[in-house]
C-alpha cells in the first residue's frame, strides 16, 4: 500500500488525523505557537497527561491522547532552537520526524499531521527545515507500514506552497 504525502494551509488542531504532531518544548508543560494552540483545543487533561511524562529531551518525541481534539492522540516533538546550524540542530530535527513515526508506527496509526517544527520561537530556517522533514519522512515511511496518509501543517500558503513544490518533485515513493 503507499503512503499519501501532502500539505496543506490549516490550523492543525481542526485535523480530524489520528495523531496531530506538536512542536513541543523539553519541560512539555505548553508553551505559545501551535504548543499553546493544541493546549487549549485539547483541554487541561493534556497538560495532566504530560505532567506524568517529566519531560522530553530534544530529538525525541512522546505520546499522549488528543482528548477534546479531534485528533485521538498528540504527538509531542521537541525540536532544536537554532543556533546557527553547527550544533546539530539538523540531526535533531531529523530525529524530531523520525521518532514522531517510530511512534506512529508503534501505535498503527494510519494518518498523521506535521507542523513546522522549530521553525518558528526556535527560529530555524524554514526552507531548511522544509527539506530535513520531508526527506526524514520520506526515508523513514518503510518503517511505518501503517501509515497511509502524513500531512504538512502549514500555518501560511507560502509554507504550503513551499511544501508542495518539495513534495512534487517525482521521487519514488
Ligand atoms: N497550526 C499549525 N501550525 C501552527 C499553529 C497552528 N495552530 N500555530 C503555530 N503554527 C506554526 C508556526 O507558524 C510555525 O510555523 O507552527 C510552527 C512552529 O512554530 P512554534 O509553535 O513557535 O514552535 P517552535 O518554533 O518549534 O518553538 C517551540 O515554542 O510555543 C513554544 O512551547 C513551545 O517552547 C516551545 C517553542
Amino acid at each position: 500500500m503507499t503512503t499519501t504525502l501532502r500539505a496543506v494551509h490549516e490550523d492543525i488542531t481542526t485535523l480530524a488525523v489520528d495523531a496531530i504532531v506538536n512542536a513541543a518544548n523539553s519541560r512539555l508543560l505548553g508553551g505559545g505557537g501551535v504548543d499553546g494552540a493544541i493546549h487549549r483545543a485539547a483541554g487541561p487533561r493534556l497538560l495532566e497527561a504530560c505532567r506524568a511524562l517529566g519531560g522530553c529531551p530534544t530529538g525525541e518525541a512522546r505520546i499522549t491522547p488528543g482528548f477534546e481534539l479531534p485528533a485521538s492522540y498528540v504527538i509531542h516533538a521537541v525540536g532544536p532552537v537554532w543556533h546557527g546550524g553547527g550544533h546539530g540542530e539538523a540531526r535533531y530535527l531529523a530525529d524530531c520526524y523520525r521518532n514522531a513515526l517510530r511512534l506512529a508506527a508503534g501505535h498503527e496509526l494510519a494518518s498523521i499531521a506535521f507542523p513546522c517544527i522549530s521553525t518558528g520561537v526556535y527560529g530555524y530556517p524554514f526552507e531548511a527545515a522544509a527539506k530535513i522533514a520531508v526527506s526524514t519522512v520520506r526515508h523513514t515511511l518503510a518503517q511505518a507500514p501503517t501509515l497511509r496518509e502524513v500531512i504538512f501543517c502549514c500555518f501560511s500558503g507560502r509554507e504550503r506552497d513551499h511544501y508542495a513544490v518539495l513534495l512534487s518533485d517525482g521521487n519514488p515513493r
